[in-house]
Formats: structure tokens, sequence, C-alpha cells
């Protein structure tokens, strides 16, 4: 015999949207809804290295080799463990409930109103926040470029914060606006624009691999761990910032043709594909000039490709390359907040205006507008510093409550149909919970006083807005 569900229990902080409820609302299993189904597998798995790519690669690499040494491979694999487990606890749920929102609309569906809005508020962190971040590290490559090119850069006042010695980025102020641009003017040209950088990032990789192993020399591996475990730990809560954004391919689930099939294949493609690239670059980075030469150093990647071929040629290739490939980050994650905003929006928790879709274009301008807007102020005066921590402590959180998830959706709803299975129920989701917990307490305990800050101002928000508008409490009018 079936339960009461718990929407009809009085205590609004339980309230738990059925899957049913919330794949019928999307259209997920139809054609013809609010929202185009453009985007096939190769799009989707472009889509997913687009957002995956970027800044942790190109700028945070040389971060985590001076914490690690050259066991900064084993952070890598640390960080990539940490992102399978979880990966597999997405693809189970991005195929069990296909439809934009992600881990936000997996936590509603799972462990309640409350949850699931805490969950929303730390993926302002993981989205919001790093976009602005993202378009800082953009904004310092640009510069690297120009150098290289024209022998010319935007004077700091112009190209940094306040934070990083400047006045205002306006380099990463105008990658948002054109990012928001594209997104407004649909999701084929976006999608296609990502799919082309994708490509050329993952090109962008394998030179840079050619190039650096033609150094490479194995003594530049040992000592091995020069930082002990500790180093190792640290390092790999740093990696972990490079693997971020591979949960968006779960934020397009109502743009996806086939979705309960494509969204955990491309996940499970995305998440094998980049671990192998980082790994080989960590190592041919390492191995082709030593760890001392590498860490802490900007553009590290560029400084090693002018080195190996003694000539800037190469290096101002790389730059090029780490222009394209975040400001394709800037883009993807962009569309995964415009997209978890509308599912909140639907859901009366934030105002209806983000869930609003424009006829013209049949995307959620007025939202990406306001994203753009509202996240263009940090990138104009934050330090890349001041935020890479907090989004990583956040997506963390995040991530452990998706392993948490898959958990109690098996339990609730154990005949929902499910096109893939994590292996090993429930020792991975298990795991999975453990692994994040880990990388948590790597960020230091600085980082964990802003996040508890940042949990409590979100539970306000919610007791204050959240809990009273929504539409689970007060469904919206017919028509509304
Ligand atoms: N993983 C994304 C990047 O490295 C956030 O830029």
């Amino acid at each position: 015999m079936r339960r009461p569900h718990p929407a009809s229990r009085p205590a609004p902080q339980l309230r738990i949207k059925p899957p049913r409820q919330l794949i019928a609302e999307s259209g997920a299993d139809l054609e013809g809804h609010g929202l185009r189904r453009t985007m096939g597998l190769f799009q989707l798995v472009c889509f997913g290295v687009g957002a995956i790519v970027g800044t942790g690669i190109f700028v945070g690499l040389s971060d985590s080799v001076a914490k690690a040494g050259p066991a900064v491979v084993l952070s890598f694999a640390l960080a990539a463990v940490t992102c399978v487990f979880t990966a597999f606890s997405f693809a189970e749920l991005g195929g069990a409930i296909p439809v934009s929102g992600s881990s936000y609309s997996f936590a509603y569906a799972t462990l309640g109103e409350r949850t699931a809005f805490l969950v929303g508020w730390c993926l302002l962190l993981e989205y919001g926040v790093s976009v602005s971040a993202v378009a800082v590290g953009w904004s310092q490559y640009l510069n690297e470029l120009l150098n290289s090119l024209v022998g010319w850069q935007l004077p700091d006042a112009l190209s940094a914060g306040p934070g990083d010695g400047g006045v205002v980025n306006l380099p990463a102020v105008v990658v948002i606006l054109l990012a928001a641009t594209l997104l407004v003017r649909g999701v084929r040209e976006s999608a296609r624009a990502t799919a082309a950088m994708a490509v050329l990032k993952i090109g962008i990789l394998l030179l840079f691999l050619a190039i650096a192993f033609t150094a490479f020399q194995a003594g530049h591996l040992s000592p091995f761990a020069t930082h002990g475990a500790g180093g190792v730990t640290a390092g790999a809560s740093l990696a972990f910032f490079s693997y971020i954004g591979f949960d968006a391919i779960t934020t397009a689930g109502e743009e996806v043709k086939n979705p309960r099939k494509n969204v955990p294949i491309a996940i499970m493609i995305c998440i094998g594909l980049v671990t192998l690239l980082y790994c080989a670059v960590a190592v041919a980075a390492i191995g082709g000039l030593g760890a001392d030469a590498v860490g802490d150093k900007p553009a590290a990647l560029s400084l090693i490709v002018n080195q190996v071929t003694d000539s800037t040629v190469g290096g101002g290739v790389i730059a090029f390359g780490a222009v394209v490939a975040i400001a394709s980050v800037v883009l993807a994650v962009m569309y995964g907040q415009t997209r978890i905003l509308m599912s909140m929006s639907r859901d009366g928790l934030v105002p209806r205006v983000f869930e609003r879709v424009s006829p013209k274009t049949a995307t959620p301008a007025v939202n990406t507008w306001i994203v753009a807007l509202v996240f263009a102020v940090p990138a104009a005066f934050a330090s890349l510093d001041a935020v890479v921590n907090l989004t990583t402590i956040g997506t963390l959180a995040v991530m452990a409550v998706v392993n948490v998830a898959v958990v109690a959706l098996r339990r609730s709803e154990p005949e929902l149909k499910r096109s893939f299975r994590v292996p090993l129920y429930p020792a991975s989701p298990i795991l999975g919970v453990g692994f994040c917990l880990y990388l948590m307490y790597g960020t230091g305990w600085a980082t964990w006083l802003q996040f508890a800050a940042f949990l409590v101002v979100g539970s306000l928000v919610y007791a204050c807005y959240g809990r009273s508008r929504s539409r689970l409490v007060a469904p919206a009018a017919p028509g509304a």
C-alpha cells in the first residue's frame, strides 16, 4: 500500500516533489514542449567538455603542482575518483529524472524542498560564481595572448579587479555579455559554437602533450610525493575545480534528444575523456620541466611549450587555445545556471521571471540577462583566488547530496524507469559521499567558515521567500 505523499504533510521543509510530476511538468518524455530538443549525443559530449575543461587545467594546474609536487598526478586521480562515483550517481538520476535543474531537481524529488533549495543555493557557487571566476581567468589569458601576438597588453587597471591589483576587469565583463548574447539567440547556435570550441580545446591539449613529451625526463618525477599525503589532499581539492562542470550535462535534460539514453552515456564519456587528458597533461608538464618550474607559474602550459621549443610561437598557440577553452566554459556554465533558476522558478522558490521563455527565440532570455548582469559584478571586481575555494566546497557539498539522493530514490521509487544504474549499489554512492567529504576537508577551515555563513543566509532566504511561495503549497493558477 502507498503511503500518503510527503507533499501533503504539514512540515513544508519536508515537501518532496514526486519524480513523475517533475518529468510530466517538464515534458521530458514529449516533443513540442517549451524548450526545443536540439542536442544529440555528440553535441551533449561537446557541451560537457565545454563546461569542464577550462581555467582549472590551463590556470589552476600550476597551483595544484605547488601543493603536491610530482604527486599531483595522484591528486588528479583522487579528484577523478570522486567525480567517477558522483558521475555514476548523476547518470542514474539524470536517466531517471531527465529534466532541467540537475542536482536541484534530484534533491527535490528525494530529500525535500528545504534541501533542494539549499542545493540550488549552493549551485549559485558552482555555476554563478564560477562564471565570474572563469571570466577572470579568461581575462588573464587574453592578456597573455595579446602579449605574444602584438607585444602589448591591457593595463592592469582595466584588466584586473582591486583584489588582483587593478581597478576593473573589463575583458571579464565583456566575455560574460558575449556569452549571454549567444545563449539568448538560441541553444542551436550556442551548442554549435560550444561543439567547435570543445573540439579545438582538446586539440590544443593534445598539441601540448605532443610538444611537452618530447622533453620528458623520468627523473623529473622523482622524488615523487615531495609534500606528503597532506600535499596530495590539498592538491586534489584544487584539482577538483578542473573537473567541475560534468554535471552541467544534466541541466540540459529538456533540450536533449532521447535524454534517458544520451545523458548517462555523455556523462561517462566526458569524465573518462577529461581524466585521461588531465593526468597526461600533469605527467607531461612535470616530466618536461620539473615540478619547481611548473608550480605557481602563470600560464604554465604556455611557459612549458615556449621553453621546450625555445620560441614564443607554440606558447602563443596554447594561449589562444586557453582563451577559446575558457570562453566556452563561461558559455556552458552560464547556460547551466539559467536552467537551474528556471527549474526553481517553476517551483515558486525564486521569482517567476526566471521561468519565462521568449516566444521568439525559445530561450529564457530575461533570466539569461539577469544572470549575466549579476555575475558580471564579481567578475569586474573580484580576484580569482577569492572565489575558487568557495566554488569547490559548494560543488562538493552538492555532489555529496546527489550521492545521498540516489539511495533515497531507490528506496522511495524502486519501480521508476532507470536507463542506468550505479554499479555496486550501495557501495558506489556511499564511497561518493566519503570522497566528497574528504576533498571538502582539504579546502581548509577558513573555507568551511565562509561556506557555513553562506548556508545560513540561504536558509534565511528559504524561510522568508521560498517556503511560503512554493507551488507545492500554492499551485500556480491555471494558465498562469
Ligand atoms: N572545470 C571548470 C574549469 O576548469 C570550472 O574552468
